[in-house]
């Protein structure tokens, strides 16, 4: 049959979040009053200085092309970042600056994936990669890293993963969805694997690298395995440490012949991210760090309140993430439950659907993120939302047989 789309495009899914989103907002036009817990970024306006920053630029002329690669200015400012805050040496040459971290990391893949290349990704996963890796001809390996390891991606899952067809493993710590931090045992245990496997190149997606809470801290890969650096990428951007996912700025470091081919993609491409956004994120990076520690002091109080009021509802099982901005609690006790309308519930979408409808609470179902049974509530909203929606959730589930 002739179609418009490409068979590519054909094997792609809209992102489920962003899908999410879309149905809470058509709920709420219709006037129905929706917690939303599918909210993938702060809530919370961009910090005064560094929207003041973007102003200032603009007046002084920051309004045109930049470098494809990213304006020296901010490049420096994200070697400054990598060597003060991470322990890790970059130079300029080995910088990217993308519209995104989401850009980049698709762009690392069309860079260098060829037909039928492998790329591995531990379940659960931010829902962008295995999609990505198909638009780029890539096949995703899902590796599980379910709540028996903590969500974590183990030394064995990853070994059993790795063919001589393998070109990347995506790790994301702090994870999108489950909150796992990898610890430094658990990253040294990964990076020994890797190192019998020289084929294989490392992605690191650290986007949510400040909201860490607790005793845990943030590592990268390249703190624990430097010898690693000549085949990682490692993902960062603005967007979650300072409220910025508007301005589309995202940054990779790694190797200068890798970061040519980006920027070279780029220049064909969207030519550069925006210069007025990029001299922002310049002032967001060099400029006073309290926004980040704010914000991470505030998303400490909703996920200690999100866990102590979810836990106890019979059926879920929440444990407390020690990163990022969601909980990922397991829904396996509701499957089986029948609702008040005589609908069976077999399964997370099932769960989140019923949610929707009779608490008026959205929240994504965890087979989005390749591991079912679960459901990811975000708790990037207010506490008095938390406790409402907490509440409409406690009473909904009350109601199943
Ligand atoms: C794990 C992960 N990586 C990358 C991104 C993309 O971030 P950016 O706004 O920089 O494109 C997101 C956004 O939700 C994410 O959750």
């Amino acid at each position: 049959m002739n179609t418009l789309l490409s068979s590519r495009l054909g094997a792609v899914k809209p992102s489920p979040s962003i899908a999410a989103k879309a149905r809470v907002d058509a709920l709420r036009a219709a006037g129905r009053r929706i917690v939303d817990f599918t909210i993938g970024e702060p809530d919370f306006p961009t910090p005064a200085h560094i929207v003041e920053g973007a102003v200032a630029a603009l007046a002084q002329g920051h309004t045109r092309y930049t470098g494809s690669a990213g304006t020296p200015a901010l490049r420096q400012a994200i070697a400054a970042k990598l060597a003060r805050e991470n322990g890790l040496a970059f130079r300029s040459e080995e910088i990217m600056v993308g519209v995104g971290a989401k850009n980049l990391i698709f762009n690392a893949l069309a860079a260098t994936l060829n037909e039928g290349d492998e790329v591995v990704i531990p379940a659960p996963f931010w829902v962008s990669y295995p999609d990505m890796v198909l638009l780029n001809g890539g096949t995703p390996v899902i590796a599980a890293a379910d709540a028996a390891s903590g969500f974590k991606l183990t030394a064995d899952a990853l070994q059993k993963a790795i063919t001589p067809r393998t070109r990347w493993l995506i790790l994301n710590t702090p994870n999108n969805p489950s909150g796992a931090v990898y610890t430094r045992g658990e990253l040294e245990a990964i990076c020994a694997v890797l190192r019998l496997h020289p084929q294989v190149w490392l992605m690191t997606d650290e986007i949510y690298e400040h909201f860490v809470y607790g005793d845990a801290r943030h590592l990268s890969p390249l703190n624990v395995a430097p010898d690693l650096a000549v085949r990682t990428l490692l993902v960062n951007g603005v967007s979650k440490a300072y409220a910025m996912t508007g301005w589309r700025v995202g940054y990779a470091a790694g190797p200068a012949a890798l970061v040519q081919a980006l920027a070279l993609l780029a220049s064909q491409t969207t030519t550069c991210a925006s210069a007025m956004s990029q001299a922002a994120a310049a002032v967001a990076l060099n400029g006073p760090q309290d926004c980040v520690t704010e914000a991470r002091t505030l998303f400490a109080q909703r996920r200690d309140r999100i866990t102590e009021l979810l836990e106890p509802i019979p059926g879920l099982r929440c444990a407390v993430p020690d990163g990022a901005f969601y909980v990922f609690p397991s829904v396996a006790g509701l499957l089986g439950r029948k609702t008040p309308e005589g609908t069976v519930l077999t399964n997370d979408l099932d769960v989140t659907l019923f949610l929707l409808d009779n608490a008026g609470v959205a929240a994504v179902d965890g087979g989005a993120y390749g591991m079912p049974g679960h459901l990811r509530l975000s708790f990037a909203t207010g506490i008095d939302q938390i406790e409402a929606g907490c509440a409409a959730i406690r009473e909904a589930v009350g109601l199943l047989a």
